[in-house]
């Protein structure tokens, strides 16, 4: 699964131009499910060039209400409306620059779910945590902060991204067996908090500098499910070549 996450970027004229000439150029990539996740202004305008295809829409964020007096904010029922089947959430960006926590991510979380989205709940160190050997630390007390309250037919609803915060627009990526490791770890604790079969089938991605150059070693880890991809999501060219290289065998995609 290779997931866009477009972030603050895109007039409609330009969301419009890059979904369809995602939609146009994907058509003979298989074995791939494909999201792209617009601004919320743009979403209703992807929505229409995306309608037919098998390429999915997905939210960057959502608010835990349905409705009410929350200025600003966007429920996840007006997401679901617009037919976005998936909303991330816990992004790195928001909990560093919008202040949000643990506890509003998993109010979050628990809305989508209710609304029948698909949260994808994003985790990951800075390079600090890292250093201090704090990775495995944090990660799991965001996974388990973020989920907290959830059943087991709420959790097998969830999708996880390992995004480490030093990896994201860096240019760094983290490599495949340091990818591994920590979405094994992530597995085990789903597993606890659900069971062995709910962690099986629960899709871990991978964030973080993902390009076409190094999406196949990353995605050749049984352990890696797919990719969130940002700033190489902008471009359909390169977009698309992350798409190709992701298919299952890599390098099997079909061809041009
Ligand atoms: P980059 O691919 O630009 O590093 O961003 C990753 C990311 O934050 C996706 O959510």
């Amino acid at each position: 699964m290779v997931v866009a996450n477009w972030k603050m970027n895109g007039t409609l004229v330009e969301a419009r131009a890059l979904a369809s000439a995602v939609r146009e150029k994907l058509r003979r990539a298989r074995g791939v499910e494909v999201v792209l996740c617009p601004p919320f202004t743009a979403l209703a305008a992807v929505a229409e060039v995306l309608a037919g295809s098998s390429i999915g829409l997905g939210a960057q964020n959502c608010h835990w209400e349905a409705s009410g007096a929350y200025t600003g904010e966007v429920s996840p029922a007006m997401l679901a409306e617009l037919g976005c089947r998936l909303v991330i959430l816990g992004h790195s960006e928001r909990r560093q620059h919008l202040g949000e926590g643990d506890a509003l991510i998993n109010r979050k979380l628990h809305a989508a779910v209710a609304h029948g989205l698909t949260p994808l709940l994003c985790v990951g160190e800075t390079a600090e945590e890292r250093r201090q050997g704090l990775t495995f630390h944090v990660v799991e007390g965001q996974l388990r902060g973020g989920l907290a309250g959830a059943s087991r037919d709420g959790i097998v609803r969830c999708m996880l991204a390992y995004e480490p915060v030093w990896a994201i627009g860096t240019g760094v990526n983290a490599t495949p067996a340091q990818g591994a490791e920590v979405h094994g770890s992530l597995r085990g604790i789903l597993s606890e908090l659900a069971s062995k079969e709910v962690a099986q089938a629960v899709r871990i991605l991978y964030g973080g500098s993902v390009k076409p150059e190094n999406v196949a070693p990353l995605l050749e880890e049984p352990e890696i499910d797919g990719a969130l991809v940002g700033g190489a999501s902008l471009q359909a060219d390169t977009f698309i070549e992350i798409v190709r290289k992701s298919a299952p065998r890599a390098g099997s995609a079909a061809k041009e």
